[in-house]
């Protein structure tokens, strides 16, 4: 199809149409997936992924699943927190995005829909999601498809964008995040892929709803944690 052949604009796809415009999306701008993250978050998306994975108190040997784990950036301090004789699983339906991953040497990736996960029940001790449950055509089945894939007890924890919180959060939202991050993204020649980022986030539950969407999957404690004036959320609970 192509982001010029859709009828409507592609953060307002749903359901199939939506699967594979964000597909697409992520194949074309993987090349530079990595370089825009730095610049968009200042360099400080790793301090976020690093906090998540702190906050999941893995024990050395725990088997853990980064969902839509696109370039593996969540996998290196995963792969630290676990040890030697633990093990990080990678899984996303971007074959692009996951072959960059590869590239990084991480090993254990499987192609997989967050909806459907190839993983039997039970099989993992944590998992984590950055910036990818905002994407996923039905969020209600990929949450479940996490409970389902994680054994009883195991930590759960999704970073992602979300909509700022205060006046100052919101002049930011709408000068940083709606004008210049498509501007840089046209920079690179993805202002159509970049102007989807904003655009989901805003469209996007806010971090109660979706806490509220974790504890209907199956997750109790559920928790909340703000960054970068609330552009930045961290919801995350444990499997009952
Ligand atoms: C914004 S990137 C995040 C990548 C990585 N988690 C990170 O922290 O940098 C979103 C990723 O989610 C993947 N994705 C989106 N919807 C998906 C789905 N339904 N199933 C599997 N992967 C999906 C995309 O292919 C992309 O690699």
């Amino acid at each position: 199809m192509g982001l010029d052949g859709l009828q409507r604009a592609p953060w307002e796809a749903e359901g199939a149409a939506k699967r594979q415009v964000v597909r697409e999306i992520f194949a074309a701008i993987a090349p530079r997936y990595d370089l825009m993250n730095s610049l968009m978050s200042l360099a400080r998306h790793r301090r976020w992924r690093e906090e998540a994975v702190r906050r999941l108190r893995l024990r050395g040997g725990e088997t853990v699943l980064d969902l839509c784990c696109g370039t593996g950036d969540f996998m290196a301090p995963l792969l630290r927190a676990v040890g030697p004789r633990g093990r990080v699983v990678g899984a996303d339906f971007c074959p692009p995005m996951l072959q960059r991953a590869r590239n990084k040497g991480f090993g254990h990736l499987a192609v997989g829909d967050a909806c459907r996960l190839p993983f039997r029940d039970g099989s993992f001790q944590a998992a984590t999601v950055g910036w990818g449950l905002r994407n996923v055509a039905d969020l209600r089945a990929a949450l479940t498809e996490v409970a389902r894939v994680l054994a009883p007890g195991g930590r759960f924890v999704s970073v992602d964008t979300a909509p700022a919180k205060g006046a100052l959060g919101r002049w930011v939202s709408g000068f940083a995040f709606r004008r210049v991050v498509p501007l840089v993204g046209a920079l690179f020649g993805y202002g159509r892929e970049y102007a989807y980022l904003p655009e989901s986030t805003e469209r996007f539950l806010s971090p109660e709803q979706l806490a509220e969407e974790f504890r209907i999957a199956g997750f109790e404690d559920v928790w909340i944690v703000r960054r970068m004036l609330g552009h930045v959320a961290m919801v995350g609970g444990t499997r009952r």
